[in-house]
């Protein structure tokens, strides 16, 4: 195979070199471009077909139904693995040993004091606003509280980043549900592990002991782990260009979690929720909403299918649906917003329409109604996700910065007026 590409433009004719991933996946290389055609750019919208950087973190493949984090595939980690363990993994490249990992946990847990001024700011938000707004908000306001830059040639300042935010970031989760429910501020115990201490931190009323449930530590870990990293996905794509100015941490995950609100996004798991709620309380009929998500007049979409890049089958949507399945048998959940999702995926699954675009059930389709049945509010879905996001996001923007990447700077090709002279306001 040639390693060079050649693009002809006016008669010309130009070579680019080709990048082969270590899963043979191919890039052209048009570093040169602009260089060489005295100008010429390319337009891609919505980066469909770009490769915004080489990454050695997280590897998916849309067509086969692929995902795995540093070679190990999402089907061993979600089932053998814990939130912590993944997150070690992503962030630095390898599985921990016990050791690390005890260090790992201990370390984040001394971090996981929040200023106290931080509920001030809490209080100054409205109970109605978003607790995606919020997170976000709060996330970008510990820089405030963290002011020194770090120093991303010092790997203990680049770990002492990395075990604060992971520390805080729970607390943060936890406190704008809490705002929003008129729950007392609260912390958890260090004396608990990480997802078991997240759900006391968000459930614990102030007058009763706060039981753990196994079943529920379980699930919500296994989640997390499966929307832990996607590589170039919306929002981690924003923390890497955010990041790229070399704006620090928390500033760049606050704007991968206002990326990640959007329903085309993140925000998908709680409008798939809403879908399905309109759905019942127009009379549960999913046969009429199929016929409105086929129909190009009607705006709306089947919200939890398709992927802009699982073409097959979604891998976290598979693990996702037993979990869903055993979640809700053991919690005796009986939910008839689930039938009416069993009853459009079923009908999806075998619709033409469907098939032959490739529209799947997406990993958010069934994580919404695991977190109903855990008592998570509709709201809170889309936090829960970031909860899940931050190990990912934190690894892209580390490894965008120990690879010392330029500042993200897209081109454009301009279609706007040309040059007009200035008329002054009288004469317009
Ligand atoms: N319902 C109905 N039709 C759909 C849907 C849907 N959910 N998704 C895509 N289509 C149709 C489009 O109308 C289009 O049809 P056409 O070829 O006749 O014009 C075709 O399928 C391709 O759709 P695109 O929007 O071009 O696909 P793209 O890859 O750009 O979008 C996306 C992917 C945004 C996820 C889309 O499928 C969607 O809007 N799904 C619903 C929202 C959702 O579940 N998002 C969560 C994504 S997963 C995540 O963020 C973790």
């Amino acid at each position: 195979m040639s390693n060079t590409a050649t693009l002809e433009i006016n008669g010309e004719k130009h070579e680019f070199p080709l990048v082969v991933g270590t899963e043979n996946e191919i890039g052209i290389n048009i570093k040169t471009l602009r260089g060489v055609t005295g100008g010429v750019t390319t337009i891609d919208p919505g980066y469909k077909n770009t490769g915004a950087c080489e990454s050695g973190i997280t590897f998916l493949d849309g067509e086969k139904g692929i995902l795995r984090y540093r070679g190990y595939s999402i089907e061993d980690l979600a089932d053998k693995a814990d939130f912590l363990e993944v997150a070690y993994l992503l962030i630095f490249g390898e599985l921990p040993s016990k050791d690390q990992l005890d260090k790992f946990h201990s370390d984040i847990k001394a971090q996981s004091v929040v200023d106290d001024d931080v509920k001030k700011i809490i209080d100054a938000f409205p109970k109605a606003a978003h607790p995606m707004g919020v997170l976000s908000s709060l996330t970008s306001a510990l820089t405030a509280f963290n002011p020194s830059s770090v120093n991303v040639d010092s790997e203990e300042d680049m770990y002492k980043t990395v075990v604060k935010i992971l520390g805080k970031f729970p607390v943060l989760v936890a406190w704008a549900m809490r705002k929003k429910q008129g729950l007392p501020l609260n912390y958890g115990s260090n004396s608990l592990g990480y997802v078991e201490n997240v759900l006391k931190m968000m459930f614990e009323k102030p007058n009763e002991e706060y039981v753990q449930n196994p079943i529920i530590v379980n699930a919500l870990d296994k989640l997390l782990i499966l929307h832990a990293d996607h590589e170039q996905n919306c929002s981690t794509s924003t923390v890497r260009i955010v990041g790229s100015s070399h704006a620090g941490l928390f500033a760049s995950i606050s704007s991968g979690i206002s990326a990640l609100w959007g329903p085309l996004h993140g925000g998908a798991n709680q409008a798939v929720l809403e879908m399905l709620e309109a759905i019942k309380e127009d009379g549960g009929d999913t046969k009429k909403y199929m016929g409105k998500a086929k129909d190009k007049e009607d705006p709306f979409r089947l919200m939890g299918f398709g992927h802009r890049v699982y073409k097959n089958f979604d891998p976290r949507a598979k693990i996702i649906k037993v979990a869903a399945d055993e979640v809700l048998a053991d919690l005796g959940v009986e939910d008839p917003i689930l039938d009416i999702a069993k009853g459009l995926e079923k009908e999806a699954l075998k619709d033409d329409y469907f098939v032959k675009r490739k529209l799947y059930p997406n990993v958010d389709f069934y994580s919404g109604i695991i977190y109903r049945a855990m008592g998570i509010p509709t709201e809170m879905f889309t936090v829960m996700f970031a909860l899940g996001r931050l190990p990912g996001w934190i690894s892209q923007w580390r490894e965008m910065r120990l690879r010392k990447e330029p500042i993200g700077r897209p081109r454009q090709i301009y279609t706007g007026e040309n040059y007009r002279a200035f008329k002054d306001i009288a004469k317009r």
